[in-house]
């Protein structure tokens, strides 16, 4: 493991959330071709969206591991619309790091996709297992496709960035992406 001393020093000392979230729980996987390092991320999530346990295992080096500490720390007790934007926030993980972190902008990005893939795999699982009368489309946002589809008809979208403005729809873990542009794709007659 590479080690880098001010890291090391002031975040193992206070290392936190090494493990398995608990059960049941989502998980999501990160890994780099080029230094071969390997992190995962659990989350159980509460009835309200609501993460109540984050944890990690990684293989990988001293900024991988603080930036995974931090960030799970810091999803507890947040959305799951919420831990997607901090996770996609990188520079603000990275600033707080120190400046050990200041050029490791790849360790902190693997940290992120792990987080991002499990708020990912929850988002598809809650999609998949709602039962309201409107499908789900965005989980994050609890937006449906009816809504979407009347922002898009009404304001004359033409791109998800415009649908995620309009009604937020897309603005956490983006797994509700690909089912954005089928809406587009439909309602403009592509
Ligand atoms: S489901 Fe996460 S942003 Fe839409």
């Amino acid at each position: 493991m590479r080690v880098d001393a001010g890291l090391a020093a002031e975040q193992f000392s206070n290392l936190k959330n090494v493990g398995e979230a608990a059960t049941p729980n989502f998980t999501g996987r990160s890994a780099s071709f080029a230094c071969g390092a390997v992190a995962r991320v659990s989350l159980h999530i509460d009835d309200a969206q609501r993460i109540d346990d984050a944890k990690f295992k990684v293989a990988g080096c001293t900024v991988l591991v603080a930036a995974l500490s931090v960030l799970t720390e810091q999803v507890k007790n947040k959305t799951t619309a919420e831990a997607a934007v901090l996770a996609e926030d990188l520079e603000t993980i990275e600033s707080g790091l120190g400046p050990e972190a200041a050029d490791r902008g790849d360790c902190v990005l693997l940290a992120s996709e792990a987080l991002l893939e499990a708020i990912r795999a929850y988002s598809d699982s809650a999609r998949d297992q709602w039962d309201g009368d409107d499908a789900l489309i965005c989980t994050c946002f609890g937006v449906s496709e009816r809504t979407i589809e009347n922002e898009i008809q009404t304001k004359h979208l033409n791109s998800i960035a415009s649908v995620t403005r309009a009604c937020n729809a897309g603005a956490g873990c983006r797994s509700c992406y690909p089912l954005i542009e089928e809406i587009l794709e439909e309602v403009n007659g592509k």
